[in-house]
């Protein structure tokens, strides 16, 4: 079933970005009114400052993590409600490269996820197989093992959809493998969450860019982007938010 709520491109901004670039990125994008919803993912020092620059817009703001309990003794970590607290409504969770460089299991972002929701944000959560697993077959069965562990009863948020070999790396799937994958996540969800299922948006991310945008963001079940790197530059997000089908 396509979502029907707009397509929304999702900039993930990583470790990248400094606080004295972000009034311009901010005063380049807001006037923008793109017909996709906009979404920017910065590290946690530059919320304050993004949610000041973007204030009156209609642009969202998330961050790239939380960690799973209210508060507590956990040097280095920010819970769901500091990020709340800031005006973000979003977190990106389960990346693959938290997974990979922080040791995240599904359990974990399972915990997180229930921690966002707890706190009123909307979780994105990432899946997405290696090249290995693509390579033999295993990429569904691998993605729908981590839908089944990662979302909680309840789950209320967005999917995104990541080959972890496609981040960072200019290769994007086929349009065929990103319409499978796309569907048998749909199907997972519904099994998992019943009707609810039915309408949450799911993401493609890795390799996003201008010139491919238009053709990803067209596909049947992808309802936006999770973009890095093209993040970064304004007039590529823009771009990319412009290439979106109008819903
Ligand atoms: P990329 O990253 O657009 O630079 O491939 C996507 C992501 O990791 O979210």
């Amino acid at each position: 079933m396509e979502p029907e709520l707009p397509h929304l491109i999702a900039g993930n901004w990583k470790m990248h970005g400094s606080l004295a670039g972000i009034a311009a990125y901010a005063n380049a994008i807001r006037g923008a009114q793109p017909h996709a919803d906009l979404l920017i993912c910065p590290p946690f020092p530059f919320l304050d400052r993004f949610a000041q620059a973007l204030a009156g817009s209609a642009i969202a703001l998330g961050t790239q993590d939380c960690h799973a309990n209210a508060q507590g003794a956990h040097t280095g970590d920010v819970s769901a409600a500091m990020v709340k607290e800031t005006g973000a409504t979003f977190v990106i969770l389960g990346h693959s490269e938290r997974r990979e460089d922080h040791g995240e299991t599904n359990a974990h972002i399972n915990a997180k996820v229930s921690a966002a929701l707890a706190a009123g944000l909307t979780p994105i959560v990432c899946v997405g197989e290696s090249l290995a697993q693509r390579q033999a077959g295993e990429a569904e069965p691998f993605v729908r093992s981590q839908l089944l562990h990662s979302l909680p009863a309840g789950f209320a948020g967005i999917i995104a959809y990541e080959p972890i070999w496609a981040i960072g790396t200019g290769l994007t799937p086929t349009e065929p493998d990103v319409v499978a994958m796309h569907a048998a996540i749909r199907a997972a969800l519904i099994e998992q969450l019943g009707s609810a299922g039915a309408g949450l948006r799911i993401l493609y991310g890795g390799s996003v860019k201008p010139n491919n945008a238009a053709s990803l963001l067209a596909l049947p079940e992808v309802g936006g982007a999770l973009v890095g790197g093209a993040s970064l530059k304004p007039e590529d997000l823009l771009a990319i938010a412009a290439a979106a089908p109008r819903d």
